[in-house]
């Protein structure tokens, strides 16, 4: 399949544009106005929140500005981001602190700078696009190795997979991705004759090109090579796990009243989401009458029109909220 040239140069260009001098964007955080209504953060005569995929700073600034009497606990497991996060958030410094961990590990994290239960959480997953632009192969335009890792300290690469899992192996994980079983299989069948062949697959933009020339596979609207992309960077970052095990942290820490905020850009997120949701909605043990959690949408809310339009990258985004009842 031919690349479409002029199409590449022009997200080259816009890239360059929104990177200015550093070379690496910022994220724009997605949302803002329904995060903050749903965290009721304008309401309160002063309170604490946990930011629990802070990366650099972008909700926590906006939440930070919006009520001066609230502090925000900041979580991320990229250490890196964190220190962009800590310079971007100065001007705050004493309403903020910034941990690097895991959001599965919320509760001992919060612990340990002696807070036990907090206002509200928010969780908004997923690379943030400083990551996207630092060169961890996160994107299929990136001539960088299959790093994707976002704490740089675990042992996983996209890379390790790639070069270790079978045939049938990582069919599975792109098929779970959603892509096409025969496409699937087809894909992995192709990786594994490359790396018997060559060694293996060097950079982001090798991989994306060799699934390109995979006869048959399409993307559609989509760049074909974007559902092996997914599929890889979840496994290597444990994503679907890890918001499971986020939203559970997330409820046991909040007050009684308190809200959880998460943000979604994909299907299997927002399914993790609804499902998680449902699970805290029924009481825990037989005979207890109440559960942990309130739904407060029944439906994903969307980004509106106007910011759809401003920011593409919000195009996809889906935030559910719940209220801790107990
Ligand atoms: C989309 S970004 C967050 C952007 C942020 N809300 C903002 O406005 O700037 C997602 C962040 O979540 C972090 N992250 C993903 N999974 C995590 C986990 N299990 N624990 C902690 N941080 C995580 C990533 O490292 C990344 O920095």
């Amino acid at each position: 399949m031919a690349i479409d040239i002029q199409w590449l140069q022009r997200v080259i260009e816009r890239r360059k544009k929104e990177a200015g001098e550093t070379g690496v964007r910022l994220h724009p955080p997605a949302m803002i106005n329904e995060v903050l209504e749903f965290l009721r953060v304008r309401e309160l005569k002063k309170g604490v929140f946990v930011d629990m995929t802070v990366g650099t700073g972008g909700h926590t600034l906006e939440i930070l500005k919006a009520n001066p009497k609230v502090e925000v606990i900041g979580i991320d497991r990229d250490a890196v981001s964190l220190e962009v996060a800590a310079e971007r958030l100065a001007d705050f410094a004493d309403r903020v602190t910034l941990i690097w961990g895991d959001m599965r590990d919320t509760q001992r994290l919060l612990q340990q700078v002696g807070i036990d239960h907090v206002d509200g959480c928010l969780i908004d997953p997923g690379p943030s696009l400083w990551q996207i632009d630092s060169r961890r192969g996160f994107s299929f335009l990136d001539d960088a190795p299959l790093d994707m890792r976002m704490d740089q300290s675990s042992q996983v690469t996209a890379q390790t997979l790639l070069q270790t899992l079978s045939v049938g192996e990582l069919e599975r994980l792109f098929v779970h991705a959603g892509e096409r079983r025969s496409d699937a299989r087809r894909i992995a069948q192709a990786i594994v004759k490359e790396r018997s062949r060559s060694g293996g697959i060097p950079t982001a933009k090798a991989l994306a090109e060799l699934v390109m020339q995979v006869k048959g596979v399409r993307g559609g609207r989509i760049h074909p090579a974007t559902r092996v992309f997914l599929a890889l960077r979840m496994a290597v970052n444990e994503e679907i796990d890890a918001l499971k095990g986020g939203i559970m942290e997330g409820a046991k820490v909040l007050k009684r009243g308190g809200r959880l905020v998460v943000l979604t850009y994909q299907s299997l997120e927002d399914k993790t989401v609804k499902e998680t949701f449902a699970a805290l909605t029924h009481p825990p043990n037989k005979g207890e009458s109440r559960p942990l959690i309130r739904v407060l949408t029944k439906d994903p809310i969307r980004p509106s029109l106007q910011e759809r339009q401003q920011n593409p990258r919000a195009r996809s985004c889906k935030l559910r909220a719940a209220e801790r009842v107990k």
